[in-house]
């Protein structure tokens, strides 16, 4: 058994080493930020170009959900699509239940035809879906700068392409 006296002989010699360590490492200022330039000017900032999917709707191929029924990213190209008004949303046209199965586009679901104030079943889209690119976006082909380790847990293998919020929207609440 590890005696109390070897445990903190052990804690101190580990302190010692690591503030010896910090000590023995400087870094310059280009090294501190992700962008690796000089952190008090933008002068040589370049920003990595972002490359959407140029694919067209009903080509392109869906992209697994982030986690379970997180909103879907959209796969396709949205060139032209994007000046959503009041008069014209081009999302609707494809994406409304009644139209999708047609165009071989995901059916806006259920969740998108309810009132989350008053949890009331809609008769047409809440308003507050309309501008489907608050939640909806494309998705640029860019080498992360931080590995992202994060794994989402499905707990059914339909849910890696589609949601289900509307079913399990109280959850755990009573
Ligand atoms: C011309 C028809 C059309 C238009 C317009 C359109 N889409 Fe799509 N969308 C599709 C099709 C078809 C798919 C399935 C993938 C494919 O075949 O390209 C799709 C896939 C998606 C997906 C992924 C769904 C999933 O299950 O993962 C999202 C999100 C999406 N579209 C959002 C949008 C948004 C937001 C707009 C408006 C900016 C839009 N779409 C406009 C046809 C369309
Ligand atoms: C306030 C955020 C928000 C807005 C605005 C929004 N969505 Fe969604 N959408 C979600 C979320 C979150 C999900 C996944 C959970 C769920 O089912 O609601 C989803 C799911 C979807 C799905 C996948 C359905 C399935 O069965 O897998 C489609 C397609 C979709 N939305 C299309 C649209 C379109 C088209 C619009 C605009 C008319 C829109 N959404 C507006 C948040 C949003």
């Amino acid at each position: 058994m590890t005696s109390i006296k070897t445990l903190i002989m052990g804690s101190l010699i580990s302190i010692i080493v690591a503030s010896g360590c910090a000590v023995s490492q400087s870094y310059n200022e280009e090294d501190l930020g992700l962008r690796k330039v000089d952190l008090y000017s933008e002068k040589t900032v370049v920003g990595e170009p972002t490359s959407y999917s140029t694919v067209s709707a009903g080509e392109s191929k869906t992209i697994q959900r982030s986690f379970e029924n997180a909103p879907p990213l959209i796969p396709h190209d949205v060139e032209g699509m994007l000046d959503m008004t009041k008069e014209n949303n081009a999302c609707t046209g494809c994406h409304m239940p009644e139209v999708a199965e047609a165009v071989k586009a995901t059916p806006i679901p259920k969740s998108h035809f309810f009132d989350m104030r008053t949890q009331k079943v809609l008769t047409e889209m809440s308003s507050a879906r309309y501008n489907c690119s608050a939640c909806h976006v494309p998705q640029s082909a860019n080498e992360p700068l931080v590995q992202n380790n994060f794994k989402p847990d499905y707990r059914k293998e339909s849910e890696k392409s589609r949601s289900n919020l509307i079913d399990n929207l109280n959850e755990g609440v009573k």
